[in-house]
């Protein structure tokens, strides 16, 4: 198949586009447009076609759709904090630009996988014995999750009223190479690097279901290829760890003493617990993930972190200036 990748230059998308490369006959455009989350270093020397455009941008997605037999579509601003300050990237890229695609594959026929998160289910509590299902209701706390939400709802809605072939994932936390260092993990990572403790939102209980990118990946190429249209299948690791248990790991694979983070102010309206069952994907397409030691896939991807400082580095202090602002 032609495939083409929208979002294929940021963090998951370009781990899904090495992943098809590896492990498939299938050929991949990239539609990207190489946001401060992208790089295009994540795509050096593969035999992909990158096209710099915006996914709201119904023009670029037609003409590019017309040409693809299935569409994944990855593309979305995804940093929970970053739609605490400023929601309207967010309802641009994740609302318009899902619906740019909708329209384009609807009038190509062509079949659709919309990559998705487990933050649309909101939060479960600590001590609640129950994870989120494919059943589970949507109930989304920030302007992120809303927007991914309300996106996820689209595409059912197109796949019931206009017949459009599509599935939809829901997946819970990635990390891996590559990820921003906004994020949880890197930001540790590189904080430690620079001799800055690493910074722990609350009181550090909350918990995230912990999955390789490279799990999301398999998981994706998988339904594409065999999911049931019209489905949602979630995917997850069994990788449910609080954020200090996180954190301690973190500082002990890099040689600091266990307990020398700090913790500051929470996220606004901060999640607390996220658990995924993904026993419907399993089951059905017989997926299973293949990094399950979590501390050798963090102490990879602290190596990884480390061999890369050329690409972090740029970055690291306007990104924590911006945390400073908020006392974080
Ligand atoms: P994050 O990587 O932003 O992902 P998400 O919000 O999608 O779960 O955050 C993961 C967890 O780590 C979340 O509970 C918030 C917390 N967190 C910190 O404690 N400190 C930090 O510096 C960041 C960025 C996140």
């Amino acid at each position: 198949m032609r495939l083409l990748v929208t979002g294929g230059a940021g963090f998951i998308g370009s781990n899904f586009v090495h992943h098809v490369l590896a492990h498939s006959d299938h050929t991949v455009t990239v539609l990207d447009k190489l946001t401060y989350a992208a790089s295009r270093e994540a795509l050096t020397g593969l035999p992909v076609e990158l096209v710099v455009g915006d996914v709201a941008d119904a023009e670029v997605v037609d003409d590019q759709v017309a040409r693809a037999d299935a569409v994944v579509h990855f593309a979305a601003e995804s940093h929970n904090d970053n739609s605490l300050t400023d929601p309207s990237p967010f309802i641009r890229t994740n609302l318009l630009g899902t619906f740019a695609i909708l329209e384009a594959v609807r009038k190509h026929d062509v079949r659709l996988h919309h990559v998705s998160t487990d933050e649309v289910y909101g939060d479960l509590a600590l001590d609640d014995p129950m994870r989120f299902t494919e059943d589970t209701p949507y109930a989304p706390s920030s302007p992120y999750s809303a927007s991914k939400a309300g996106s996820d709802h689209l595409v059912r809605a197109w796949v019931r009223s206009f017949g459009v072939r599509a599935t939809v994932s829901n997946c819970s936390n990635n990390y891996g190479p590559w990820q921003h260092i906004e994020k949880f993990i890197p930001r540790q990572i590189t904080n430690v690097i620079d001799g800055i403790r690493p910074k722990v939102y609350g009181d550090g209980l909350n918990v995230r279901d912990w999955i390789h990118a490279d799990d999301h990946s398999s998981a994706v190429l998988r339904i594409l290829e065999a999911g049931r249209v019209g489905e949602t299948y979630l995917i997850g690791a069994d990788g449910e760890k609080n954020n200090l248990e996180v954190v301690r790991m973190v500082l002990e694979l890099m040689g600091q003493p266990a307990d020398a983070f700090d913790q500051v102010t929470d996220r606004a309206g901060h999640d607390r617990r996220y658990a995924i069952e993904s026993g419907k994907l399993r089951a059905e397409l017989g997926w299973a993930p293949q990094f399950e030691d979590f501390e050798a896939g963090l102490a990879d991807t602290i190596a990884w972190y480390q061999a890369h400082e050329e690409w972090w580095r740029p970055h690291k202090s306007a990104t924590e200036a911006t945390y400073a602002l908020k006392g974080q």
